[in-house]
């Protein structure tokens, strides 16, 4: 192990010394995404600086065009800011090297609105989840058994009855289980999830978001969760970030943003949410 420097010494350990919080899992300083032309912009993100710590659930709530799925892009390095840094654990995407890549994969997984469009209509459930297995070099024997588990471990039980179907021969829920088992394949510490109920049925949305609280109990990981429901994010989300038009109007702690909203935006997206009980807002505060 290398020996901490005493003269240069890394901002952990500066961090550590000086009582500061610990290093963020995700930092954004200054983010812009600019699309469009140069006569007609579209800021689709406008100047989002925001941490997200290590642990932490927190929700990016905002309408529809307010730049969520922008963000999340650039938090996973499918895109590059056209201002700003994105800091994973203190260090900048280095989306260029190939090695970096890898690794970051290994660490961050995105889990998209609608499983019809992240599964492979032509691969089976156990080739699907097995792929980010192949790819991270697990041997072929452990591959098998690891499927198996990680489809226990998403409910698609029994293995036999799952493992061979096509995406096109499931429910909406159990290919997002697929696609959630795929995501936490190789036990990512940071899950960026956008929208990952919205194309489902409110029963099946809570059972999906239940599981996901169940996993980030039993795997511990950092979650993002992007969502245009205020209902889901409460019975998520430690903390929440209000998006409007590309800018963070409000962010605060679940309960106080809902108790004492701030920001005129926030109290409007409060009057829209149509049920504020629901099983996942109850299986956070049990
Ligand atoms: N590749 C792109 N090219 C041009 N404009 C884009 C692109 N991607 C997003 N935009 C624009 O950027 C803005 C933000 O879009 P984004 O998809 O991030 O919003 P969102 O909050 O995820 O919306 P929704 O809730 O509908 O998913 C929108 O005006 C959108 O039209
Ligand atoms: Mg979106």
């Amino acid at each position: 192990m290398l020996e901490p420097d005493p003269v240069n010494p890394s901002p952990n350990l500066i961090a550590e010394a000086s009582g500061l919080a610990e290093q963020p899992m995700l930092s954004l300083r200054g983010i812009v995404k600019q699309y469009g032309s140069r006569r007609h912009p579209v800021m689709a993100v406008d100047g989002v600086d925001l941490d997200v710590a290590v642990g932490e659930t927190l929700a990016i709530v905002g309408e529809s065009g307010s730049g969520k799925s922008t963000l999340a892009r650039l938090i996973t390095g499918l895109e590059r800011p056209t201002a700003g840094q994105v800091l994973f654990k203190g260090d900048p995407l280095n989306v260029d090297s190939l090695a970096w890549r890898r690794d970051f994969a290994r660490q961050v997984q995105l889990v998209f609105q609608s499983a019809s469009y992240s599964l492979n209509p032509l691969k089976t459930v156990r080739s699907a989840v097995e792929a980010p297995l192949r790819v991270a070099g697990v041997p072929a024997n452990e591959r098998a058994a690891r499927v198996r588990e990680l489809l226990d471990t998403v409910e698609l039980r029994p293995y036999e009855s799952f493992a061979d179907r096509y995406p096109r021969q499931l429910s909406g829920g159990q290919r997002q289980r697929v696609v959630i088992a795929r995501a936490i394949a190789l036990r990512p510490e940071f899950l960026v999830a956008d929208e990952p109920v919205s194309s489902l049925d409110v029963s099946v949305r809570n059972q999906i978001l239940n599981l996901m609280l169940d996993l980030k109990e039993q795997f511990r990981f950092t979650m993002v969760l992007i969502t245009h429901d205020l209902g889901v994010a409460r019975g998520m989300a430690d903390r929440i970030a209000v998006m409007q038009a590309g800018k963070i109007v409000e962010r605060g702690p679940t309960q106080q943003l809902f108790d004492d909203p701030q920001h005129p935006y926030t109290r409007l997206l409060l009057e829209a949410v149509p049920l504020l009980g629901g099983r996942t807002a109850q299986a956070q505060s049990s």
